[in-house]
C-alpha cells in the first residue's frame, strides 16, 4: 500500500463556525492540521481582540479529548477598526491577521469595509507591527460580472494597496484566477496566496454538470479550466508564497439546497486528502509537504510543526452527510470515492 508521511500541516484559511456546529466541523480540521487560521465572519463578526479571545476559548473547549490543535485567530476589519485595536491585537499574542471582507462580498460580510481608503491609518499600523492582512479579493460592484470580480479587484484595489503600503504583509486568500497567480508571483515577498482544494480540482463547468450543483457554489466562484490549470501549476511549483488554505465553509444542507443557496464548500473531512489527490494527478506528490506544512508557517513567521501525519492510498467513500449541530451538512465529494485516507482517522457520517 502506498503511504505518504509528511510534517503535520496547517490550514491557513478555515471557517469553524460557532455554537452547536463548532465541534462537528472542528474534529475534522483538528485530526489533520496542527493549526488553522480561523475566519472571523461569525454573526456578529469577531471585530475585537476580546471577542477573538472568547471565540478561541470556545474552540479550545470544543476540541475532541486529547486533540492538540492551535486556533490562530483573526480580526474582522470594519470601516471603524482603529490603530489602537491593532495594538491590542499585537499585545494579546493570539491574533495572526486581520481579514478584509469588502462589504457585501460574501457570507456575513455586511459589516465589512466599504472603502479601503478609510483604513489607511489602521493598515499602516498593521504594516508597522507586522500583522498580516488576509484579503477576500473581489469587487462587489453589481455591474461587474461575477467571474471578473477577482481580476477587477487586483487592478482597482489590491495592486494599488500593495504599492501604497509596501511594508504590509498580505495573504491573497483563496485565489481563483490566472491573473491572481501571476499577480502574486510578480509581487514583492510580503505578498502570498492560499489555494483551496476545490479550485485546484474544479472549473465552473462543474457547477452546471447535468443540472445546478448548489454544493459546488462558493465565493469566489469556480473559474475556467485555464484558471484551474494555472492554480494547480502554482500549487505544485514549490514557490514559497503559495500555500494551503482549504476555505472549508460549512452550511446546513437546507441552506445550500435552497432557492437562494449559501456560498461555501465543505472540505474539512478530507482537508489534506483532497490536496494529495490533486498533487498526485499533477505528478507532484513530493511537493505536497512544502505546500501544506512549510510555506505558510514560514510566511506567518511561525515555527514549522513537529510531528507527522501519514496518508495511505486506500479508497473510501465520503458519507452522504455529517452532523452539523442539529442539522446535517453535505461534504464535498459526498458519495464519491477518495483515493487517499488519513491513517488512524475514525470514519463515519450520517445518512443525509
Ligand atoms: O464560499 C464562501 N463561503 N466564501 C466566503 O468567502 C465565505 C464562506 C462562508 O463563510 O460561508
Ligand atoms: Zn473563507
Amino acid at each position: 500500500m502506498m503511504r505518504l508521511t509528511i510534517r503535520r500541516p496547517d490550514d491557513w484559511h478555515v471557517h469553524l463556525r460557532d455554537g452547536a456546529a463548532l465541534a462537528d466541523v472542528l474534529r475534522h480540521t483538528a485530526a489533520r492540521f496542527a493549526r488553522a487560521i480561523v475566519m472571523p465572519n461569525l454573526a456578529p463578526p469577531v471585530t475585537t481582540s476580546a471577542a477573538a479571545a472568547a471565540y478561541r476559548a470556545r474552540i479550545l473547549a470544543a476540541l475532541p479529548p486529547g486533540a492538540t490543535f492551535e486556533p490562530l485567530m483573526t480580526l474582522y476589519l470594519t470601516d471603524r477598526t482603529t490603530p489602537a485595536e491593532i495594538d491590542r491585537a499585537r499585545a494579546g499574542g493570539i491574533i495572526h491577521g486581520c481579514k478584509l471582507y469588502p462589504a457585501g462580498a460574501t457570507t456575513h460580510s455586511d459589516a465589512g469595509v466599504t472603502d479601503i481608503r478609510r483604513l489607511d491609518d489602521t493598515l499602516a499600523r498593521m504594516a508597522e507591527t507586522g500583522l498580516p492582512l488576509q484579503v477576500h479579493g473581489e469587487v462587489t460592484d453589481a455591474g461587474v460580472d461575477v467571474f471578473d470580480r477577482e481580476a477587477r479587484f487586483i487592478d482597482t484595489v489590491l495592486a494599488p494597496l500593495v504599492d501604497r503600503v509596501p511594508a504590509l504583509r498580505v495573504v491573497f486568500e483563496h485565489i481563483t484566477t490566472r491573473e491572481a497567480v501571476e499577480f502574486v508571483r510578480g509581487a514583492h515577498e510580503g505578498v502570498a496566496a492560499t489555494i483551496t482544494p476545490h479550485h485546484l480540482a474544479l472549473s465552473r463547468n462543474a457547477l452546471f454538470a447535468g443540472g445546478l450543483r448548489p454544493h459546488l457554489y462558493c465565493l469566489p466562484i469556480l473559474k475556467t479550466e485555464p484558471d484551474r490549470r494555472a492554480l494547480l501549476e502554482a500549487a505544485v511549483s514549490g514557490h514559497p508564497r503559495y500555500f494551503l488554505g482549504t476555505d472549508s465553509a460549512p452550511h446546513a444542507r437546507h441552506a445550500k439546497e435552497s432557492a437562494c443557496g449559501c456560498a461555501g464548500i465543505y472540505s474539512a473531512h478530507a482537508g489534506i486528502e483532497l490536496y494529495a489527490e490533486a498533487f498526485e494527478a499533477a505528478g507532484a506528490l513530493p511537493r505536497l509537504e512544502a505546500f501544506a506544512s512549510h510555506h505558510g508557517a514560514d510566511f506567518y513567521r511561525l515555527p514549522r510543526n513537529s510531528g507527522t501525519i501519514t496518508l495511505v492510498k486506500s479508497p473510501w467513500t465520503v458519507p452522504a452527510g455529517y452532523p452539523f449541530g442539529e442539522h446535517v451538512l453535505v461534504p464535498w465529494r459526498a458519495g464519491e470515492t477518495l483515493a487517499w485516507r488519513l491513517a488512524n482517522e475514525p470514519q463515519g457520517g450520517v445518512a443525509a
